[in-house]
């Protein structure tokens, strides 16, 4: 059965979306969250992305059911261009939530007027990998490095909200 995923921006002062975010980030795995932040402690991580909606040079979209918000994805925008990352609950992994956020994310892109979006996933991370793959089919790797594949995914110009 497909699961259908409703999209919400998070800002960073709507008490009950951060509320929601704190708790994703507490059900995931320290494992998930270090994919998601390429190393550290899962501390660290959660810190970092609860902070992430605060700031001025990113978007952050949330992944919801009827129940509660189960994926978080961010895009920030630098002078280099626009990094996209994603993390879905552990429960909830496999069942299309990475894959609704990473396509919206690059919707996003796409109508800010970006070619392409750039993401860093861990060499070894099939996940991570594999959801670029499916989300970006014309994306190109770079070579490894410290452990780390970015991926530069064109993104399709012309979508509508
Ligand atoms: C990577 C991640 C976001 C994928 O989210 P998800 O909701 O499981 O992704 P989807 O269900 O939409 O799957 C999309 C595709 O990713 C690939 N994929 C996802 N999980 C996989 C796994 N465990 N093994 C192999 N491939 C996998 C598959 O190609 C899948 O397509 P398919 O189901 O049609 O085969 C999730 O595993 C996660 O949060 N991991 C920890 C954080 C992280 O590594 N982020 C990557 C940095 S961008």
């Amino acid at each position: 059965m497909t699961t259908t995923f409703e999209m919400f921006d998070v800002h960073a002062d709507d008490d009950v979306t951060m509320r929601e975010l704190r708790r994703l980030l507490a059900r995931c795995s320290d494992a998930a969250l270090r994919s998601r932040c390429h190393g550290g402690t899962a501390g660290a991580a959660r810190l970092l992305l609860e902070a992430l909606p605060a700031r001025a040079d990113q978007l952050t979209v949330a992944a919801w059911t009827e129940q509660s918000m189960v994926g978080v994805a961010s895009m920030i925008f630098d002078a280099d261009g626009i990094e996209i990352a994603v993390l879905v609950e552990d429960a909830w992994q496999r069942r299309g939530a990475g894959t609704a956020l990473a396509t919206r994310l690059g919707e996003e892109a796409a109508r800010d007027g970006a070619l392409a979006v750039t993401a860093s996933v861990g060499a070894t991370n099939t996940a991570g990998l594999g959801l670029l793959r499916k989300v970006f089919p014309a994306l190109a790797f770079a070579a490894p490095r410290d452990g780390l594949i970015t991926a530069v995914c064109p993104v399709v110009t012309g979508g509508s909200r």
